[in-house]
């Protein structure tokens, strides 16, 4: 199952996630993942794996016999952030930030290249001009945004420089972001949607792992009368398929993690089932509004 990204490129609806995923695991994992059938792999700068995830496509690539055309790989630049004391990338410093990925990955071009956070305001539209060099330059095949809103959209638009062709943001049931989703759709730019499993009661539970869901959220995903819980029964599926499958159905790629074999090959099998009209309607009235898996300590700055 796939979506239009632009006018010539598509992207698999259903792409493996890896933050989390230690450099050390990547390669199983993702080699994992491929045999599974996932055809888009999504990694960062920030995640620290992109070596081990370029040796799991190596490994797919040799052991599926699959070329390079047939897997799409996202990787994202870590724009850096004044506020933490990391120097902000300038133009240059983007230019050679995917260099440096694709050195650790192997790979001589990327599918799509996103910038990871709004973060520095002084330097948003030059990262940005550095991507669409990098677009140009076939470093990349396409280009996109993460967790920008509305606003920093407005100021590529303002700047007269080619729009997003996706953003990658945080949309679940508990964060659907309507206002932000209507924007990119009127505009042309492919939603993206990351923790979409966050109302599990188990979503990143291993002590350490980063994210701001609180005892009460871990609550509710675990009460006996949690809806998704009612609604695996009726479809008999997990809750995790039930989740994954609402993204696609409102037209979002998704990017399921596990480290998991089990859970991997479950959360591809998302097009088995179809939520009716009528859970879909209450799943719509669940919105509790902003997303929460970045922590309190990472604000994504609206200025
Ligand atoms: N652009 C951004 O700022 C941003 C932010 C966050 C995420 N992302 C991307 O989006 C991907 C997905 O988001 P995410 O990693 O935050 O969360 P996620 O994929 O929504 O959820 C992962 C959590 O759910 C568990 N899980 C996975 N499958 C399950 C299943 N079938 N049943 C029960 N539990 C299951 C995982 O544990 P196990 O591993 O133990 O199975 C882990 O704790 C990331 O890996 C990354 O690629 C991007």
């Amino acid at each position: 199952m796939k979506m239009n990204l632009s006018k010539t490129i598509e992207i698999p609806m259903i792409g493996f996630g890896t933050y989390l995923i230690k450099e050390a695991d990547a390669k199983s994992c993702v080699h994992q993942a491929l045999r599974t059938g996932y055809r888009h792999i999504d990694t960062a700068e920030a995640y620290g794996n992109e070596t081990g995830v370029g040796l799991g496509i190596k490994a797919g690539q040799e052991s599926l016999g699959l070329s390079r055309e047939e897997v799409f790989v996202t990787t994202k630049v870590w724009p850096g952030n004044d506020e933490w004391g990391q120097p902000p990338k300038t133009y240059d410093s983007t230019l050679e930030a995917l260099i440096e990925s694709l050195d650790r990955l192997q790979l001589d071009y990327v599918d799509l290249y996103l910038i990871h956070a709004p973060f520095p305001k002084s330097q948003r539209l030059n990262q940005w001009t550095a991507l669409v060099e990098l677009r140009r330059l076939g470093k990349t095949r396409s280009i996109g945004v993460s967790n920008f809103n509305a606003v920093h959209i407005e100021e590529i638009k303002v700047a007269g420089l080619p729009l997003p062709d996706a953003n990658q943001i945080e949309v679940h049931p508990w964060s659907q972001k309507p206002a932000l989703v209507s924007y990119l759709n009127e505009n042309g730019i492919s939603t993206i949607a990351y923790s979409s499993l966050l109302p599990l009661s188990n979503w990143r539970d291993i002590k350490g792992q980063r994210g701001a869901k609180t005892d009460n959220m871990k609550a509710d995903g675990a009460s006996t009368n949690s809806p998704f819980k009612m609604m695996s029964q009726k479809y008999g599926v997990s809750e995790a398929q039930v989740l994954l499958r609402w993204g696609l159905q409102k037209g979002y790629a998704v990017l399921p993690k596990s480290t998991k074999e089990e859970r991997i090959q479950q959360n591809f099998d998302l097009l088995t089932f179809e939520i009716d009209d009528y859970d879909m309607a209450a799943i719509a009235e669940m919105d509790r509004g902003e997303g929460v898996a970045w922590s309190s300590g990472d604000p994504i700055r609206v200025d």
